[in-house]
């Protein structure tokens, strides 16, 4: 493959909390279009490594490249530009309380752009209604149940039409049926609209059957690389004791 097909590349990256290596030298890139997955144990640095994606979190060493602009070691004020071809849906959705869901999802809008109001109003309605919310643009964080929290999210984070999206989490506390919806989403928005994504999920199901590639973090390290059909047919134990979800194995809980 041509390298500049890939726009995500990660080199070497190292990130440590409390004296433990939380990613400990990954590396790995997300070619242009692709949907790729990472999965893990709980606390293995999932999260982590999406903030590392966006510069929210600072890595030790490392690299990462984004659609050709290097993310780590660069001043704040640099990130603007490279951000705002990112969307993120953080795991806890991370609505600001204060603002009602409208508010939430124009806030990125009316920070980066100069759009009128009313080409915010249209793009803010497109985005709840590409969620399946409408008729709640005036409630507040608080009023809203814990998968409407997580959809306003990926509104916020769809509305500035970034080219590529960090979901974290994207199912997490969805019922069934939304869950499905939102997979819909996240296929179409890759197949159709050619938005490349990072999806973090413990749900295996849900990884192998959106992503064309996925990756599994262990102890800081990436044990495992691969097409999902690949990956369920894996002899490493680490890899199969993980997405046969069995309690006994190498993986200790
Ligand atoms: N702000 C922080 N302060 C201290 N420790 C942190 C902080 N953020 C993360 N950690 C630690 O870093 C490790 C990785 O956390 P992270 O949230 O990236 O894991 P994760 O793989 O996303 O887990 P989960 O699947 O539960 O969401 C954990 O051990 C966590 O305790
Ligand atoms: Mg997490």
């Amino acid at each position: 493959m041509n390298p500049s097909d890939d726009v995500i590349e990660v080199r070497n990256l190292v990130y440590h909390v409390g004296g433990r290596a939380i990613l400990d030298g990954i590396s790995f890139s997300v070619c242009r279009g692709c949907i790729f997955g990472v999965m893990g144990m709980s606390g293995t640095g999932k999260s982590t490594l999406l903030k590392c994606l966006m510069g929210l979190l600072r890595a030790e060493s490392g690299e990462v490249i984004v659609d050709g602009d290097i993310v780590t070691g660069v001043a704040e004020q640099e990130l603007a530009r490279v951000r705002s071809k990112m969307g993120m849906c953080f795991q806890y959705a991370a609505l600001f309380d204060s603002l009602t869901v409208a508010e939430n999802v124009a806030f990125g809008l009316k920070r980066h752009t100069h759009l009128p109001p009313d080409e915010i109003s249209l793009r803010v309605a497109d985005a709840l209604a590409h969620v399946r919310l409408r008729d709640i643009d005036n409630l507040m964080p608080a009023q809203l149940s814990g998968g409407m929290r997580k959809r306003v999210g990926i509104a916020r984070a769809l509305v500035i039409e970034p080219m590529i999206m960090l979901y974290d989490e994207p199912s997490a506390g969805l019922d069934p049926i939304t869950a499905a919806v939102l997979d819909d989403l996240i296929l179409s928005l890759a197949r159709e609209h050619g938005m490349t994504c990072v999806i973090v999920t413990h749900e295996v199901r849900e990884l192998f059957s959106l992503c064309d590639s996925v990756m599994m973090l262990h102890e800081g390290r990436i044990v495992a690389l691969d097409t999902p059909d690949r990956l369920k047919r894996s002899p490493d134990p680490i890899v199969e004791q993980f997405v046969e979800g069995r309690p006994i194995g190498p993986i200790a809980v």
